[in-house]
């Protein structure tokens, strides 16, 4: 009689990446020349890479306008972030997109 199959929908969890942001996207393979075009202009999406491994910055709060300190997205920034970042854990957040070949 009572069907108990149903569930109530989950609900969202804090630490749960939302519906629309866990498309798997196959990873990208970068030359530097190829990185240089995501640098969040004209639609596209804002890269940065630190010791090789590609990291979208696009909605980082702290890289609003794909800038960051005079820095600018679409590069090689393992200098700076070794620089001014050094042990803070902060790449682990980011969203990693591929790898600089
Ligand atoms: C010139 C070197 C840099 C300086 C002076 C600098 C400074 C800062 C400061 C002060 C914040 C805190 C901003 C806030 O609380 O709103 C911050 C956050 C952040 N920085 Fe940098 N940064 C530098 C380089 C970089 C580089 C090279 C990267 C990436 C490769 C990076 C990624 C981030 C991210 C993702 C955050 C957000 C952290 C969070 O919200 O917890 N920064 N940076």
């Amino acid at each position: 009689m009572d069907n108990h199959n149903w569930r109530y929908p989950t609900v969202q969890k804090r630490w749960e990446r939302a519906p629309w942001q866990q498309q798997q996207t196959p990873p990208l393979s970068l030359t530097l020349a190829e990185l240089a075009q995501y640098n969040g202009k004209k639609g596209m999406p804002a890269y940065i890479a630190v010791d090789g491994v590609i990291y979208d910055v696009t909605m980082e709060a702290a890289w609003a306008a794909a800038s960051h300190f005079s820095l600018r997205a679409g590069q090689d920034l393992s200098g700076p972030y070794r620089a001014c970042h050094r042990g803070q854990g902060i790449l682990a957040r980011l969203k990693v997109v591929g790898q600089l070949r």
